[in-house]
Order: C-alpha cells, then sequence, then structure tokens
C-alpha cells in the first residue's frame, strides 16, 4: 500500500513509518516539524526513516505543510493517491491543552476534518486515528473498556480527542471510509517526547538537576512500549483492509498500571543515581490512573503488549546514552 503517516517526524509516527517500510509499503509522511519540541529532533527521526527505506526499497517522500491548511492536504491526496491513511499528526500533551486550548480545537478538530474531507474527496476507504486514553477522564471503573461512558474529560486535549472519534464516525457513515480509533495509552521508548514523564526524568536525573514531581507520586499510568503501539497499529491496519464496512474503537495499552513513585526509583536504579524532587501540586487535567482492558484488541485486532516496563526503561536509557554520545561527537 501507499501510506501517508500524518506527524510521521514525530515520536510514534516516526517509529511506524521505519516499521511500516520495513513491511513493503510505500510512505508518505505529511508533518509541518512544529517547535513543540525541537524542529532538529525531528529532522533527525526523518533522516533515520529515510535509511530505513533506502535499505527495504520502499519509497518515502516527506511532504512539509500543516493539516490545518486543507487545501495542502487535498494538493497531497490528489497527487499521492494514497491507500489509506494514519492520522497522528495532533496538538498532544495534557497540560499545554489548557495552556493554549484553541490551538487544539485547531490541529485536533479542524486538522481532523480536512484529513477525512480530503480522504473523502481522492475516494480513500481505510483511515486510522490516534485517539487517547484520556477521553476516560478520571472514570471511577478499572481497567477502562471501550464501552465505558467517555462523557467527562478533564482537559481541552481530551475533549478534541473524543471530537475526533466523533468525527471520525460521521465520516465513515457517510462516505463508507473504514476507520479504527486506537486510544493510546501513555507511550514511551527511544525518541519519546521530551516533554513525558520517562524521557523527562531520565534527563533531568542524569544531569543531577531538580526534577517537577507533581503529586504525591501515588498516580498511576499504564505505559505502553512504542514498539508494541506501532504493532497494534499495524493489526488495526489489517482489520480495516477486511471486507465491509467497520468502524470502531480500540484500546492499545500495556495493561500494567505503575505508579509514578514505582517508576521514579525504577529510573534511580537503572541510572545509578538519585532523583532530586521538586515536589509540586498535582497538575489541573492530569487524570489519577489509566488502565487499559485489552480484551477488545486482543480478540479482533490480535493486540497483545510483549514489553515489560523493566525492559522498556532499560531500552530508552540505552538509547539515551547512546543518543547523548552521538551528539556530544
Ligand atoms: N505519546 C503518547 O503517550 C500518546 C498517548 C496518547 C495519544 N497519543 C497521540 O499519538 C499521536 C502521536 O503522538 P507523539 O507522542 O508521537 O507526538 P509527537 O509530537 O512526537 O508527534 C506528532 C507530530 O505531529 C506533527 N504535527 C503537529 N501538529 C501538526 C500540524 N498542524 N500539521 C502537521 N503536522 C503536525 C508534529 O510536528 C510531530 O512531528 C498524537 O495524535 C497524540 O495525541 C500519544
Amino acid at each position: 500500500m501507499r501510506i501517508v503517516i500524518t506527524g510521521g517526524a514525530g515520536f510514534i509516527g516516526s517509529h511506524l513509518a521505519e516499521r511500516l517500510l520495513t513491511s513493503g509499503h510505500d510512505i508518505v509522511i505529511i508533518d509541518n516539524f512544529n517547535d513543540f519540541y525541537s524542529p532538529a529532533v525531528k529532522r533527525r527521526n526523518v533522516a533515520e526513516i529515510a535509511g530505513n527505506a533506502d535499505a527495504s526499497g520502499k519509497t518515502l517522500l516527506v511532504c512539509e505543510g500543516d493539516i490545518r491548511d486543507g487545501e495542502f492536504v487535498q494538493a497531497i491526496f490528489a497527487q499521492e493517491r494514497p491507500d489509506a491513511v494514519i492520522h497522528l499528526a495532533a496538538a498532544a500533551g495534557v497540560r499545554p491543552s489548557i495552556e493554549n486550548p484553541l490551538l487544539y480545537e485547531e490541529v485536533n478538530i479542524r486538522g481532523t476534518m480536512n484529513l477525512l474531507q480530503a480522504a473523502k474527496e481522492a475516494g480513500l476507504r481505510l483511515f486510522l486515528f490516534a485517539s487517547s486514553s484520556s477521553v476516560y477522564g478520571n472514570n471511577p471503573k478499572v481497567p477502562f473498556a471501550e464501552a465505558d461512558p467517555v462523557d467527562h474529560p478533564i482537559s481541552p486535549y481530551a475533549a478534541t480527542k473524543k471530537a475526533g472519534e466523533l468525527i471520525c464516525h460521521a465520516y465513515h457513515h457517510l462516505y463508507h471510509i473504514n476507520i479504527a480509533c486506537l486510544r493510546f495509552f501513555t507511550v514511551y521508548g527511544p525518541r519519546q517526547r521530551p516533554d513525558l514523564a520517562i524521557s523527562k526524568f531520565v534527563r533531568l536525573i542524569d544531569q543531577e538537576k531538580p526534577v517537577p514531581f507533581y503529586g504525591d507520586g501515588s498516580t498511576s499510568r499504564d505505559y505502553t512500549y512504542v514498539a508494541d503501539i506501532v504493532a497494534g497499529i499495524e493489526g488495526a491496519l489489517h482489520w480495516i483492509s477486511g471486507g465491509g464496512k467497520r468502524y470502531d474503537v480500540f484500546n492499545l495499552g500495556g495493561s500494567s498500571p505503575v505508579s509514578l513513585n514505582r517508576l521514579l526509583t525504577m529510573i534511580e536504579a537503572r541510572l545509578g543515581k538519585k532523583a532530586i524532587l521538586e515536589r509540586l501540586p498535582m497538575q489541573a487535567g492530569d487524570v489519577e490512573r489509566t488502565f487499559a482492558d485489552l480484551e477488545k484488541s486482543s480478540s479482533i485486532l490480535g493486540y497483545g503488549p510483549a514489553t515489560a516496563i523493566e525492559d522498556g526503561i532499560s531500552r530508552f536509557i540505552d538509547w539515551y546514552h547512546e543518543t547523548k554520545q552521538r551528539c556530544h561527537e
């Protein structure tokens, strides 16, 4: 297939692009290389993907532009005639969405509609949407299952992801686009976004700088290793490619929540350094826990996370040291 990956220069998108090239697909990345974190990191990701494309013999095309620009998106679809879209580009992160909610509305809602509209115009039939575990808000029932109510988001980010799922359903219903909305649970691994906990903790502890630590450490997250997420996305791509009309929502998680205190202890042990904690109150918009029920995604998509948190953190720290060394050379 010829597959568009929006946000393909980012953390999850770059791993996905590498994997799909290896699986024999041609890839078109749409990304605006914005400065939510260093664009140089995203350009390095793309350079690494390009190396992979050469080895696979498949083509990689990088289209630099903004998904908020409907004409730009339509022109790429008209020119490239993709078979499928995997829509990962987003304004990501819970806390910044409270600071700048309208950006989240523009990118996550308008941007998603631009892509669905372009898909419709191009007669495209396969679409995956990156949703988030944050749609579950502070639901007291765990683990979180796809059939649970998700009508009480507690951040603009979560609300825009839920809106994205609803818009996807409307386009599926009207134009017979097969769509899976994938609720990712805190994804980590090499190239992880620098604003996320594991990446931030490792960097600051290693540099012996104060680590902002929100709440008493009892909040927990269902951390999911990026290779497991990529395998889940491939499973979903296979599922939407099956016959008939298909729309559904799936959890992709690790199904093994870890408290912030335990996460910190694991990282300290692996780095052989103690954190200097800067204790701060819980942040508005942060949920207390996430925990994925994987019954549906395992039975329908064949999804099963294979990476234990200790192994995943070890791999992240190995990658962190390698990258640090390479950047110093
Ligand atoms: N990382 C996680 O833990 C996690 C959890 C749940 C959901 N998600 C979702 O997964 C997706 C990928 O997340 P990530 O962690 O890889 O983030 P990321 O920020 O590393 O990647 C997103 C990419 O999208 C691009 N982008 C952003 N706005 C754009 C725009 N207007 N036009 C074109 N490109 C744009 C960015 O430049 C970036 O390269 C996002 O939709 C995010 O909401 C991530």
